[in-house]
C-alpha cells in the first residue's frame, strides 16, 4: 500500500523505532526491498536519487516503485532522495511520488529555508511529505558531493529555526555519518541528536547509514532518529553477488541467472537492517 512518508515516520516516532529508506535503481532492488519488508511485516521507504531518475527515466523508475508499493501488503512510501533540482522535484510530484527531499544543505541558512519553504507549500497542497536537510554530510551520494573538510554538523538552534520556518515533515541532520564506504569507524555525535530532538518535533533522518555499527544505529534511533538511509550496503551486496556468480560461472549469459542471486543477497541485507531498526512487525493495515 502506497502512503506518504510522514504517515510512516510519525508511526515510527510515536512507537520509537526506525524505518529503513532504501535506494532503488532497478526492478531487482525494488523487489528485494519489498520482499524483505513483506517477509518481516515492516513499513518501508523506497527512495530514488536524481541520478537514478537520470539512469532509468522517471516513468520507468516511478512505475516500478509504485507497482511494488501498491502490490505490497505493508505501508510503503515513494521518496525522492537528495532533490536539488526544483524541476525534478516537480516532475516527481507529477509522477506519483508520495514524498520528496529538498536538499538545500549547500546553501546558507536563509537560502536553504527559502528553497525548502517553496517546495513544502507545493508538496503539502498535494498531500506529499517533505524532507529538508541542514548541515553538510561528507561523501558522495550520486550527484551530491561534499569533501570531508567541508562537512559541517547541524547546529541545534539553526535546526529549530529551520523546522519552524519551513514546516518540513522530516529533517536530515549531519551528526558524524558520511555517504559511501567508511575508511575508519564513524563517530556519531549522540548529544547533538538529543539536543536537536529537544527543539525539533518532526522525525529526524540519518543519512550515510551503510557501514555504521549496529549498536550505533540502535542508539541513534533511541535518541530520536526515525528514518535511516541505506544505499551503499545494497550496492555492495549487488556487486559482490554478481562478481561471485560470474567468477564461478564464467560462461553464463542469462541475465536472470546472473541477477536473480543478487536480488536474494540484497533482500538479506535489507532484512538484517529492518531487524536492527526494530521496524519488523510494525506494519499496519
Ligand atoms: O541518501 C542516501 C543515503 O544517505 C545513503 O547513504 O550510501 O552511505 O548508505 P549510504
Ligand atoms: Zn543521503
Amino acid at each position: 500500500m502506497l502512503v506518504n512518508s510522514y504517515e510512516i515516520l510519525k508511526h515510527a516516532q510515536d512507537n520509537k523505532y526506525g524505518v529503513g529508506a532504501f535506494n532503488v535503481n532497478n526492478m531487482e532492488i525494488a523487489q528485494a526491498v519489498i520482499n524483505a519488508a513483506e517477509a518481516l511485516n515492516a513499513p518501508v521507504i523506497l527512495q530514488v536519487t536524481q541520478g537514478a531518475i537520470k539512469y532509468a527515466g522517471i516513468e520507468y523508475i516511478s512505475s516500478i516503485a509504485q507497482l511494488a508499493a501498491n502490490k505490497a501488503s505493508v505501508p510503503v512510501a515513494l521518496h525522492l532522495d537528495h532533490g536539488t533540482d526544483f524541476e525534478i522535484i516537480m516532475e516527481c510530484l507529477r509522477n506519483g511520488f508520495t514524498s520528496v527531499m529538498i536538499d538545500g544543505s549547500k546553501f546558507p541558512l536563509e537560502e536553504n529555508i527559502e528553497k525548502t519553504k517553496k517546495v513544502v507549500e507545493i508538496a503539502h497542497a498535494m498531500g506529499v511529505s517533505v524532507e529538508g536537510e541542514l548541515g553538510k554530510i561528507a561523501g558522495t551520494e550520486d550527484q551530491v558531493h561534499v569533501e570531508a573538510k567541508d562537512a559541517a554538523y547541524t547546529d541545534p538552534q539553526e535546526a529549530k529555526r529551520f523546522y519552524e520556518e519551513t514546516n518540513v515533515d522530516a529533517l536530515a541532520i549531519a551528526v558524524g555519518t558520511a555517504h559511501g564506504v567508511y575508511k575508519g569507524e564513524p563517530k556519531i555525535d549522540y548529544d547533538r541528536i538529543s539536543e536537536i530532538r529537544a527543539v525539533v518535533d518532526c522525525p529526524l533522518v540519518l543519512h550515510g547509514s551503510s557501514g555504521v555499527p549496529y549498536e550505533a544505529l540502535t542508539k541513534a534511533v533511541s535518541l530520536g532518529i526515525c528514518k535511516i538511509n541505506i544505499d551503499t550496503d545494497i550496492r555492495m551486496a549487488f556487486a559482490n553477488s554478481v562478481r561471485k556468480f560470474l567468477d564461478e560461472n564464467p560462461n553464463e549469459y542469462d541475465p536472470r541467472k546472473i541477477l536473480g542471486p543478487s536480488r536474494e543477497a540484497m533482500q538479506a541485507v535489507v532484512e538484517e537492517k529492518i531487524k536492527v531498526f526494530k521496524s519488523d512487525n510494525k506494519a499496519w493495515k
